[in-house]
């Protein structure tokens, strides 16, 4: 008999950002495609790695995270958001951002739940949705400003909805919450059984000024929220794989019935050298910000010149830029055109979303990348 082999997620292949990495490889193609940057992390958090390797730092940490390291996450927690979150019972570390939302989706979503998606969203959160047993409900954001439509999303809300899921900054448009967003997300789900996932990857990487809006600010919407959030990003570490969950008490220990089978517990000696790292330099997160929004205004500059289309992005380091000026193409094609005939890989948008727009012509670009690697990527732009 022919061996019946499962296709749970029948949708699902290769994701594009392995797909456009492979691309650029092989073309020698300037890689704007994957988000990570290009620069290293600090050297003294790498040496601090390599000291916990030395120091023996090498065996399983507690399934919870290393406690040195939950402590500096709830001092970051309060001096960002001058919230007070339990060490003990309010946060756990995780192997990633990926794992959290993984652990997170399976232990809140049963089968047969609804799981409100705004779309274009990231292409990590249906499948795990899915494997819950859950139905991802997609609805898109506002085409061109890519805000939430909020009234768009209550007409979806009916009993069977578990959970919404948000992501400010946003993975792919770089656009933010408003103070207004909490209050409209709030209104959405107050008195209601209907949980919160808060994204928050990028949560120390706005600009102009504006503050992030995170959920941990918001005395109500905490209380039935999960928040997740990564190092990967902050700390320019996307390869070392940790990140954090935070939530109340009640949702926390679910979590960690998932979270203890999944990976039980994240790199023990990365763990280290984060606690003392956060410890020895508070304020890199702080300072995160300006570091990138020198960036973002760099490339916004250079992209200036260019005839793709597009309004610098509040958030995240991701800049999407409209091209219907340069080409008709489809985005998908676009993109391969661009890493294949002009030496610059990006990220199509359209694979964000369930029902791509028909007529949106917008690819994503990532910008934390060194200055001569944004000059070197405008110069082949330009040509366009
Ligand atoms: C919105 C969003 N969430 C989660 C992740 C995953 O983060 P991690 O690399 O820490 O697993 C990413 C990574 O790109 C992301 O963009």
């Amino acid at each position: 008999m022919a061996l019946t082999i499962p296709n749970k997620l029948p949708q699902v292949g290769t994701t594009i950002f392995t797909v456009m990495s492979q691309l650029a490889n092989e073309c020698g193609a300037i890689n704007l495609s994957q988000g990570f940057p290009d620069f290293d992390v600090p050297k003294p958090l790498r040496q601090l790695l390599h000291e916990h390797c030395e120091q023996g730092h090498n065996q399983y940490s507690p399934m919870t995270g290393i406690a040195p390291l939950r402590e500096q996450i709830c001092q970051l927690i309060e001096r960002a958001y001058s919230v007070s979150v339990n060490v003990d019972r309010e946060v756990t570390v995780t192997t990633g951002a990926t794992e959290a939302l993984y652990a997170a989706f399976s232990a809140m979503v049963s089968s047969g739940d609804e799981v409100i998606v705004l779309d274009p969203a990231y292409d990590s959160y249906a499948p795990a949705i899915e494997l819950a047993g859950g139905q991802p409900v997609h609805i898109p954001l506002i085409d061109g400003t890519f805000a939430v439509d909020w009234d768009r999303v209550r007409s979806v809300i009916t009993p069977r909805t578990r959970m919404i899921v948000v992501n400010s900054p946003h993975n792919p448009t770089g656009a933010v919450f408003r103070p207004a967003d909490l209050e409209a997300l709030w209104a959405l789900v107050k008195g209601t059984n209907i949980l919160v996932l808060s994204d928050e990857v990028y949560e120390f990487m706005t600009y102009d000024g504006q503050a992030h809006q995170s959920v941990l600010r918001h005395e109500g919407l905490r209380q039935q929220a999960l928040v997740i959030s990564s190092f990967g990003k902050t700390y320019h570490a996307t390869g070392w794989k940790v990140g954090y969950m935070v939530a109340p008490e009640a949702l926390t220990r679910e979590f960690r019935k998932v979270h203890q089978f999944l990976n039980f517990c994240t790199m023990t000696p990365a763990q280290f050298a984060y606690a003392d790292f956060l410890r020895s330099e508070p304020n890199h997160p702080i300072e995160l910000p300006d570091f990138y929004q020198a960036k973002r205004d760099t490339f916004a500059t250079m992209l200036g010149q260019t005839r793709f289309k597009f309004t610098p992005a509040p958030g995240t380091y991701f800049q999407c830029a409209d091209y219907s000026d340069i080409s008709d193409l489809p985005d998908t094609e676009f993109a391969r055109w661009l890493t294949t005939e002009h030496g610059v890989a990006v990220i199509p948008v359209s694979v964000f979303y369930r029902d791509p727009p028909k007529h949106q012509k917008v690819v994503r670009f990532c910008f934390a990348k060194d200055d001569q690697t944004i000059a070197e990527a405008g110069a082949r732009l330009c040509q366009l």
